[in-house]
């Protein structure tokens, strides 16, 4: 890991606790190549890979990776169904690689819209790599950053009802434990592929401080260089979290 640390000039205690990645331009890819969408969603998993791997080696403890939005159900069918399959796949074939590498998986989501199969091989991953303590990966499955604040806002309007909380006492803090995240660190760095700069959606409340990098390449093409590019970047920012550069002194 040292080495690794010096080759990408990459400070040790400056290292992101929590990154989180939109994936993007896995269509655009197969497209430039001449193939169907399905075949950049396939190459995209030689990325999720690397993405994992660098964040480990780094010991970045949080990766989100916004693998499905709830607006990606709009997709054509063909294509949602070949996505399902290749999580499933996937996340089977990888078990061995997460259990040596003390990875947890964990999920944010909502997955009872996700097939069966899906639901099962996830719950059964989670369940196996629960007692890891290395790396969290955290999947974004039928996820959007609205979605999440309905449903926590839902679940905080059945308390103030049922009378178990004033609503002058709702703060960030109570929002924070409704949410799907509530398990896991607002993220450090947002990731986003593909030069789209947008948020998609994802994470709307947790980016509130998060540095934003922006990058053209495609994610079946983002390595660990590209990863590690991010973080150097990251590295370099001031984050005031609303202070002045003087108090961050
Ligand atoms: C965005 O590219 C990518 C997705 C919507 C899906 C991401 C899924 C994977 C990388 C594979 C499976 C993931 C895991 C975690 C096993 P796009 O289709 O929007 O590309 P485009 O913008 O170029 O059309």
């Amino acid at each position: 890991m040292s080495d690794l640390l010096t080759q990408y000039q990459i400070i040790p205690d400056r290292v992101p606790q929590h990154v989180a990645i939109i994936m993007d331009g896995n269509g655009r890819w197969a497209k430039q190549k001449g193939h169907l969408r399905i075949f950049g969603h396939r190459q995209g998993v030689k990325a999720v890979r690397a993405a994992i791997e660098s964040a480990a080696e780094i010991g970045v403890k949080y990766l989100t990776l916004y693998a499905f939005s709830t607006e990606n159900w709009t997709r054509p069918e063909q294509e949602v169904n070949a996505l399902m399959e290749l999580l499933v796949d996937t996340i089977e074939s990888e078990l061995p690689t997460l259990m040596k590498n003390k990875i947890k998986l964990a999920t944010i989501g909502d997955l009872t819209k996700l097939p069966k199969k899906c639901q099962t091989q996830l719950d059964k991953t989670k369940a196996k790599t629960a007692e890891n303590d290395g790396l969290t990966l955290v999947l974004a499955l039928s996820y959007s950053g609205r979605w999440d604040i309905i449903e926590a806002v839902k679940r905080i309007g059945i308390e103030v009802k049922e009378g178990k909380l004033a609503p002058e006492d709702i703060n960030d803090g109570i929002l924070d434990k409704a949410l799907n995240t509530s398990c896991f660190p607002n993220p450090d760095l947002l990731v986003r592929t593909s030069g789209e700069q947008r948020i998609s959606n994802f994470l709307l409340w947790e980016i509130a401080y998060s540095e934003l990098y922006f990058t053209p390449v495609l994610w079946p093409d983002f390595a660990k260089d590209d990863f590690y590019k991010a973080i150097v970047d990251y590295q370099g920012r001031e984050r005031r979290f609303g202070k002045t550069s003087e108090q961050i002194a």
